[in-house]
């Protein structure tokens, strides 16, 4: 898994729960929603805030400091005071270990 962060395995990340991880500079959190796994990055494109521990909404997670939400499959906007998208980023599993990078 040449370039890939390993995220742990599928034991320390159980449906409803998430874990932030570090591609050199780039905070990733890798959420588990009901068995599916979506790594996003951990900034929020309104202030900078952490969206790590925010509340999540079905799909969406909201930044804890002022409410923008995210789509945790896309990283598209779904409520200002947000207006870019984050950034979305692969996810692979391998014999039961979760692994994520930042692509770009
Ligand atoms: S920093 Fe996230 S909504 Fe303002």
């Amino acid at each position: 898994m040449n370039g890939w962060i390993k995220v742990g395995t599928r034991s320390e990340l159980l449906p409803g729960e998430f874990k932030v991880v570090w591609d050199g500079d780039t905070p990733i959190a890798v959420y588990n929603i009901d068995g599916a796994l979506y790594a996003v990055e951990d900034v929020c494109t309104h202030d900078g805030g952490d969206l790590a521990g925010g509340d999540v909404h079905g799909f969406e997670v909201e930044c804890p400091r002022h409410g923008a939400r995210f789509d945790l499959r896309t990283g598209a906007v779904t409520k200002p005071p947000a207006y870019e998208p984050i950034a979305s980023f692969p996810v692979h599993e391998e014999n039961d270990v979760i692994w994520t990078r930042d692509d770009r």
